[in-house]
């Protein structure tokens, strides 16, 4: 029987095969969250990683080859697809499974320039005066170091692509902030990632605590899931060099009511008629999470993604107790009905292991890990698989920068983290490190 046949009840019960996209930590949260789902026969995941080869498929299809993933998930009749990372979305992968009537939580490639170009985004949210720091886009090296002789320090310089959230650096000094631009420009170090060199935005550097928001939107409406608080920087106290993450918390120490009604006045719905009239015709539906920083003159969006963030998801997703996979079949369906969602009131702690060299590229391979299992058994610890594989003999093995997430979770932020903290202690591999102060500083 075709699906137009049946009823709208049976429609609505009817259980899918579920694609996931990726093969990091967030993606396992991903997973782990479908497969809970009675809405959900079977989950997928493309490529995947030892870890998610627990509760899921794996299919060897890279995540940015979206013609292959298109025909796996056509021959295999997978009733939704979700996105984790930003590469397949700017690939054109939303687009392409629209097109062949595949239902898919994701925008357009178009839209995903309000990740992709910080240029684009920057421009955009100034014209709808959404508070950003106040920033410069340069299209030359020689126009960019002629700003930053006359910027005040520090100063963040932002490659406009994708640097695989490596890029931005904080620059205390003008000859950092002109070696960063010579890096970006003239040596195209991020070109492998996606980013042409060809365009930089200087920022403002701001401070105050900074704040995760993660929206599920169909265009028009959109529900909010809880905030959470990323840490980017390597080291304890937030110093050393911005990582892609060292760990979250959710929910964020320093959120409000007061502060969430302005956040979603000031922010989230005028970004929505921004996107709404600067989408080319098409409805934005999919994932919006912003970075924020709640600056004295109130929050300020710092970035814009168009998918979950990584770490924040392994904090937030475990936290939510209704089932998530209708709410993202709405979006698919361009029709978001949803309007609450059941949160678990206690804290959830994301902490990070990472290599010792991390962010550094491709400093570990083959080290063994152990003690996962033994993790596990520490009262509600739970660990996510972000840089594993196995190797011939079948052993499981670091494979990257970021290899483990090890959540926890509390009646207090403090008894969230001591647990994860638990958790870290059993696991080893010769290069294992972490930040120890995961929800210290707000
Ligand atoms: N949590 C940072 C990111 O996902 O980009």
């Amino acid at each position: 029987m075709r699906s137009s046949q049946l009823n709208s009840k049976e429609v609505a019960m009817k259980r899918i095969d579920v694609l996931v996209i990726g093969n990091g930590g967030r993606e396992h949260a991903l997973v782990a969250m479908c497969k809970k789902s009675p809405r959900v026969k079977k989950v997928f995941v493309a490529p995947g990683n030892p870890g998610m080869g627990k509760l899921a498929t794996l299919v060897d299809i890279h995540s940015t080859d979206i013609n292959a993933l298109a025909a796996f998930a056509q021959k295999n009749q997978i009733g939704l697809t979700v996105v984790g990372p930003e590469a397949p979305l700017e690939a054109g992968i939303a687009d392409l499974f629209r097109h062949k009537g595949l239902l898919i939580c994701g925008p357009t490639a178009y839209q995903a320039r309000l990740e992709l170009s910080k240029a684009f985004a920057a421009k955009l949210l100034k014209k709808y005066d959404i508070p950003i720091p106040s920033s410069k886009v340069c299209t030359t090296p020689e126009a960019a170091i002629k700003a930053v002789r006359c910027a005040q320090y520090p100063l963040v310089v932002k490659p406009d692509g994708n640097t695989g959230g490596h890029g931005v650096k904080i620059c205390k000094t003008v000859e950092q902030a002109i070696a960063h631009i010579n890096a970006v420009m003239v040596d195209h170090i991020y070109a492998s990632k996606g980013d042409s060199g060809n365009c930089i935005v200087l920022q403002e550097y701001l401070e105050g605590p900074e704040i995760s928001i993660t929206l599920l939107t169909d265009g028009k409406k959109y529900i909010l899931l809880p905030d959470a608080r990323d840490y980017k920087q390597r080291y304890d106290d937030d110093v050393g060099p911005m990582t892609g993450s060292m760990g979250s918390v959710s929910p964020s120490p320093v959120m409000t009511e007061t502060l969430r009604s302005q956040i979603e006045l000031d922010i989230v719905q005028p970004l929505l008629v921004a996107v709404r009239e600067h989408c080319n015709g098409n409805a934005y539906c999919g994932v919006l999470y912003l970075a924020l920083m709640i600056t004295n003159q109130g929050p300020k969006v710092l970035e814009v993604n168009v998918r979950f963030g990584d770490s924040e998801a392994q904090a937030i997703l475990p936290r939510i107790q209704s089932d998530l996979v209708p709410v993202l079949l709405q979006i698919a369906n361009g029709r978001l009905e949803a309007n609450a969602l059941e949160i678990d009131p206690r804290h959830a702690a994301c902490v990070n292991l990472v290599s010792r060299k991390y962010p550094a590229p491709d400093l570990m391979r083959e080290q063994a890990i152990t003690g996962i299992e033994d993790a596990e058994t520490v009262a509600g610890v739970t660990v996510y698989h972000a840089g594993t594989k196995s190797n011939e003999q079948g052993q499981l093995i670091a494979d990257g920068g970021r290899v483990l997430n090890v959540i926890g979770f509390g009646q207090t932020l403090q008894q969230a983290t001591q647990q994860a903290y638990s958790g870290t202690a059993h696991i080893q591999f010769d290069d294992k490190s972490m930040r120890t102060d995961i929800g210290e500083c707000s």
